[in-house]
């Protein structure tokens, strides 16, 4: 395919820099499984996909998994199986992917914005509970970069309410609070699979509910409401269906490549965070980029590896010249014009927009890359 690695490199790093802010981790050991999955005569959601899904369970510490076909997906889901419908309002963070939005809009309720912790990119459990009405059904909050919300204070929030708490936990697979693996933590977590992910499935997405109906309610919604394990009289022909569902489900052919994927995640997951605190370490007592706050009681995935810079702007093109990928990598949600019928003050939100940038920080940098960046950084803090 002629000019396709170009393209590829360009799509990247939005100009072909030398070191990537993302990187898709694909083994080789991908090939036997996927082949045989390919070639067995079933390739759609089956045997394959239960074993991700098990294997799934035993890591969240959290038997009621569910195998999705993306993240957003998986948000959906949480939000209809949290009753949210027309006219009820959704607790949110406006800085995230639009993905964590969306899927509010598609059931036909209201954003209510809650504001953030500039210190942390994550949203504000005080602001939440200034937020709360009778019309509230869910609180989502999302663990930006992979660092744990403050979960205790969101799941008492919740609990005194009588609502959910949803956690877009697409960032944070692998990440812990209190020592409890995120998809153990609340009502709902939803996770993805997609391309940049610690583990890809190419495309994919997970389910981790709190409880056992919710679980085996959702089981049925992402596949059109069908119960695959009915006896039938004909074996095409499904049974009554009790309500509408959705074409939510992974495949076998993905799910194989999540299976092999799992073996490594342990390792990519070290790497990140490894190189996350050589930069903790070296930039803790800049004055022009600051770290954000990581508390010990929690630890981050490093999906990404955010900074505060004092003149971003100069920050970024500082970065970009020596040769390294940055970005703000999700625009706040709240000024897409698609969800300005939800005006309110962020302030925290403000403060972050105008100073966080994400550095690459993850398995693929060598030492020298690592060195190229702490030195890229502490010469911007000198300038
Ligand atoms: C915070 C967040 N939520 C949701 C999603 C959606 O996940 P998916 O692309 O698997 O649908 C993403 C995607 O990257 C994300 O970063």
């Amino acid at each position: 395919m002629k000019g396709y690695d170009k393209k590829v490199s360009s799509m990247l790093s939005g100009g072909g820099k030398d070191i990537p802010l993302f990187k898709v981790f694909m083994p080789e050991s991908v090939l036997e499984p996927l082949r045989h999955v390919l070639f067995s005569g079933y390739i759609g959601e089956g045997p394959v996909s239960q074993v991700f899904e098990s294997l799934l369970a035993r890591r969240f510490k959290n038997e009621n998994v569910l195998t999705l076909n993306n993240g957003t997906a998986a948000l959906q889901l949480a939000l209809r199986l949290a009753d949210v419908g027309h006219g009820d309002d959704v607790v949110s963070t406006a800085m995230t992917c639009t993905a964590t939005n969306e899927p509010i809009l598609a059931q036909g309720a209201n954003i209510v914005w809650a504001d953030i912790n500039p210190d942390t990119g994550n949203i504000c459990p005080e602001s939440v509970r200034k937020k709360i009405t009778p019309r509230t059904k869910a609180i989502m909050c999302v663990h930006w970069g992979g660092y744990p919300c403050d979960l205790d204070e969101l799941n008492q929030i919740a609990s005194e309410h009588g609502i959910k708490l949803i956690e877009d936990a697409c960032h944070a697979f692998g990440a812990t609070y209190k020592k409890d693996p995120i998809g153990s933590c609340s009502d709902f977590a939803c996770f993805s699979f997609q391309a940049i992910k610690h583990m890809t499935t190419i495309d994919g997405g997970a389910l981790a509910c709190r409880s056992k109906k919710d679980c085996d309610r959702g089981r049925l919604l992402r596949w059109y409401g069908i119960d695959r394990t009915q006896k039938r009289k004909d074996f095409r022909c499904e049974n009554d269906i009790l309500e509408y569902g959705y074409k939510f489900h992974m495949n076998d052919v993905t799910a194989a490549i999540g299976i092999e994927q799992l073996k490594y995640v342990s390792d990519t997951l070290r790497k990140h965070r490894a190189n996350a605190k050589k930069f903790n370490k070296a930039f803790k007592n800049l004055d022009n980029v600051r770290v954000l706050d990581y508390q010990s009681d929690r630890s981050s995935s490093y999906w990404l590896y955010t900074v505060r810079a004092k003149n971003r702007i100069a920050f970024m093109k500082h970065m970009t010249e020596a040769g390294i990928t940055v970005s703000q990598v999700h625009a706040r949600n709240d000024t897409h014009t698609a969800f300005r019928q939800f005006p309110s003050d962020l302030p925290g939100v403000d403060t972050f927009v105008r100073e966080q940038v994400s550095i690459p920080v993850g398995w693929w940098l060598s030492e020298n890359d690592v060195s190229r960046i702490i030195e890229a950084v502490t010469e911007f803090d000198r300038l």
